[in-house]
Formats: structure tokens, C-alpha cells, sequence
């Protein structure tokens, strides 16, 4: 085979995204690659020359069968935003140098809609200088807010985690012989994907949260402080969802709304969102004179692998496949995208779609899909249900989850 293969991951990590590095790996691999390097800390590593070289690493079954079940990105991540070719071509000359000192033939990303702007940038400044090199893009994020895919790798296993923990926070609100206020703060970002699969937690052994709060509706602070006004006479414990993206009708998120708030905002212009949970925490305790816990899950709901679903790892590892069979077939700029073809059973195929239709772009729930009674419709539960399905247990050693540490070989 003609060329060698490169792959990066960039973005947040997820509890699967290292099966889609396994993918793209074992499927080049098996497809006559002679070498497969991997960037280190993505694009931006990759500009400082950090890669390694993936075929001395992951030699054996062993190893790929790790790093199927390590979480978090083994590679290494980045937020970097490729400038824009006019104002700084000389970035794209120095990774196009990098590249074809390497005798690369295909470039393999994995990230979110972020990510994919590398992508459609690299391929079009490859066009622009006639580059025979491919570029496409393997989904990943727990946010699920790609667009045209059903849903995106990464999602599956975090929906699991947070509708499990979810469960637990419920029976641990249970214990006392008084009513205890647990409010849980998701992550997201913009979409509320996530905070929505906590209403998987309902079922018959289990109450479910009350209240789902999710950035595609503007919340509104007092009618939050009345809900749960109203919810503590019936005497019970409360467990409430909310997104970190939450917003208020002026246009902030309600994370912004606390006196001792601190900005960070990282390459994408994206601000760095927590704090939500505690100050709708300490909102309800000033105004209803009632004791909350808040409760965010940060990142132990993104790397939680010993709580994955296997659907998940499964589809990862398949469009990191899909994405080196479209590309050795002759595609680029494209990204996998997953087509669900069924529900009952669940089925679901991958293609490929057109990067600009994916790179920057976010997709939220549906408002049909949220309830005025600040939750989420049955359909919407349907549409996750299928995506936690299943379990690969860790490899256990010494009590505990063996991880592939490729900066530890
Ligand atoms: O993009 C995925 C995500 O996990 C978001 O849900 C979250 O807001 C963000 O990453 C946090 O990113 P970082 O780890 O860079 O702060």
C-alpha cells in the first residue's frame, strides 16, 4: 500500500474514543498499512512535530483490546482552531511539511463539530495545493450535538453513567427520614442530550429524577425556586437535572449569574462552564431556608468506562473502521456519520457525509421532545434507550481497571 496513515484525537474525552482510535489502528492495519502514526495532542502536536509511531505500541491483541476499554484520549487531546488559511498560511505549510516528510497518504480525526473545522481546513488548503493526502473526520462526543448523525460515540457511555449515578443519587436522597434537595449539574454544553438521558433512571425500582433542566429552553430562576417551593410539600426528596448550559432570558448562563464567577473561555470562543448546580444550590437554600446538595459531575461523566455501554464501544470502533475503508476507497473531507435503521431491534448502519455539513454546527434536542413540566417526552427516552445497552466489563487488575498508558510503554 501506497502511504502511510496518520490519526489524532482532539476535543474533551470520552469512555470510548480511544475504541475509535482501535478502529481506525486495527482496520488500517489489517488493509496493508505499513505505518500508522498518531499524533500527539492532535493538530496542535502535530505543529510542534509530537507523534508516535502506533505499529510499535499497539503490537499485540492485548494491547488494542486495552485501549478498546481505556478511557480518555490515549493520544492526547487538543482546543486549538486552525487559523484561517489567508491570514496564516504558514501554519498549513508546516503541517503539509510534517505530513510529507511522514509520506502520509491519510489524515484520521476524532473529535466533535470543533474538531471537523480541522478537517474541512486541512482539506481545503490540501486541494488548494493539489495534495493527494485524504482527510476525515471519526465522530466523538458526549455532548451528541453532531449534526445528520443518529448520535455520536461517546454518548451512549456517559448517558449510561449519568442515568446509573443518577439512580444512586435517588436512593441515597432516600435514606433519611426527611426530605433531602440533590441538584446535579450535566455537562453538554449547548445541546441537552446528556442531561436528558437522566430520565432513563425511571423505572420500577426506581423514582426518577423531578425536574430536567436543559439549555434548549431559557430557565427562568424563579419559576425553578417555585417548582421546587411545590415539590418539597409533598414532603419528599428531590433530585433535579440541569444542564451547564442553562441560560436565563437575558442571554447568560446561569452559571454567570454567581457573584464569585471567573471566565475562561478556550480557543473556540467557548466559555468554560461549571458552577450551575451551586448556585441554584445556594439560590434554594438563601430563598426557601432549606438545606441542597450540588452535585457536578464534571469529568467523571466523560471517561467513565468501567460504566460503558458496549453498543457504544462497538459503534466506535466501527467508524473508526468505516471512516479508513471510505478513505482507502478513494473519499476525503468527509466524516462516519450513524444511520439508524431500526429501533426494535436497534440496527444501525454508518456512511459518510460531507464535512462542512458537520464542522461547527450544533444540534439540539428538539423542543417537541421537552415537556412544560420541566422534563422530557417518552420519545426522547426512546431514542437514547438502545444507546446504553450492554456492558464490556473492564480487564480487572489488582482490583481495579487496566488502562493502556501509551506515554507510560
Ligand atoms: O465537548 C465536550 C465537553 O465535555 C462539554 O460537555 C464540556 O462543556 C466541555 O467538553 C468541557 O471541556 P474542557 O475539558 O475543555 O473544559
Amino acid at each position: 500500500m501506497k502511504g502511510n496513515v496518520i490519526v489524532g484525537q482532539s476535543g474533551g474525552p470520552t469512555a470510548v474514543i480511544n475504541s475509535s482510535l482501535a478502529g481506525v489502528f486495527k482496520t488500517a492495519k489489517d488493509r496493508g498499512a505499513k505505518k500508522i502514526y498518531g499524533m500527539l495532542n492532535g493538530i496542535k502536536g502535530l505543529l510542534d512535530e509530537k507523534y508516535i509511531d502506533l505499529t510499535e505500541k499497539l503490537d499485540s491483541t492485548m494491547a488494542i483490546d486495552l485501549l478498546k476499554r481505556t478511557p480518555s484520549s490515549a493520544l492526547g487531546s487538543c482546543r486549538f482552531k486552525l487559523p484561517d488559511v489567508e491570514k496564516d498560511p504558514e501554519t498549513y505549510k508546516k503541517i503539509f511539511e510534517v505530513l510529507n516528510k511522514l509520506e502520509i497518504k491519510y489524515f484520521f480525526y476524532i473529535g466533535g463539530n470543533d474538531s471537523m473545522d480541522t478537517i474541512q481546513k486541512l482539506c481545503a488548503y490540501g486541494k488548494s495545493v493539489n495534495s493527494d493526502i485524504s482527510f476525515m473526520g471519526v465522530p466523538k462526543t458526549i455532548d451528541n450535538d453532531l449534526a445528520i448523525t443518529d448520535h455520536t460515540p461517546g454518548f451512549g457511555s456517559a448517558a449510561k453513567f449519568i442515568a446509573s449515578t443518577m439512580k444512586e443519587i435517588i436512593r441515597d436522597g432516600h435514606v433519611y427520614d426527611y426530605p433531602t434537595i440533590s441538584i446535579v449539574e450535566i455537562m453538554g454544553r449547548n445541546a441537552g442530550w446528556l442531561t436528558a438521558s437522566a430520565a432513563l433512571a425511571k423505572s420500577d425500582d426506581c423514582e426518577g429524577v423531578d425536574l430536567i433542566y436543559l439549555p434548549e429552553k431559557v430557565f427562568d430562576v424563579d419559576h425553578f425556586l417555585n417548582k421546587i417551593k411545590e415539590l418539597s410539600k409533598t414532603g419528599k426528596s428531590i433530585v433535579v437535572a440541569v444542564s451547564e448550559g442553562v441560560k436565563v432570558a437575558d442571554g447568560r448562563f446561569v452559571f454567570e449569574l454567581a457573584a464569585e464567577h471567573v471566565e475562561f473561555v478556550d480557543a473556540f470562543g467557548h466559555k468554560q462552564m461549571s458552577g450551575t448546580a451551586t448556585f441554584l444550590a445556594n439560590k434554594v437554600t438563601a430563598e426557601l431556608g432549606t438545606k441542597a446538595r450540588a452535585i457536578e459531575l464534571s469529568t467523571l461523566q466523560r471517561c467513565a468506562a468501567h460504566m460503558a455501554s458496549r453498543t457504544d464501544i462497538t459503534e466506535a470502533y466501527n467508524v473508526g473502521g468505516a471512516a479508513v475503508k471510505a478513505a482507502f476507497e478513494g473519499e476525503s473531507g468527509k466524516v462516519v456519520v450513524i444511520k439508524r435503521v431500526s429501533d426494535d431491534p436497534y440496527m444501525a448502519i454508518t456512511e459518510t457525509a460531507d464535512v462542512e455539513k458537520i464542522a461547527n454546527i450544533e444540534k439540539k434536542i428538539p423542543l417537541e421532545w421537552i415537556t412544560d413540566d420541566d422534563y422530557v417526552t417518552q420519545d426522547l427516552i426512546h431514542y437514547i434507550h438502545p444507546l446504553i445497552q450492554a456492558e464490556l466489563s473492564p480487564i480487572m487488575v489488582d482490583g481495579l481497571p487496566r488502562h493502556l498508558n501509551l506515554s507510560m510503554q
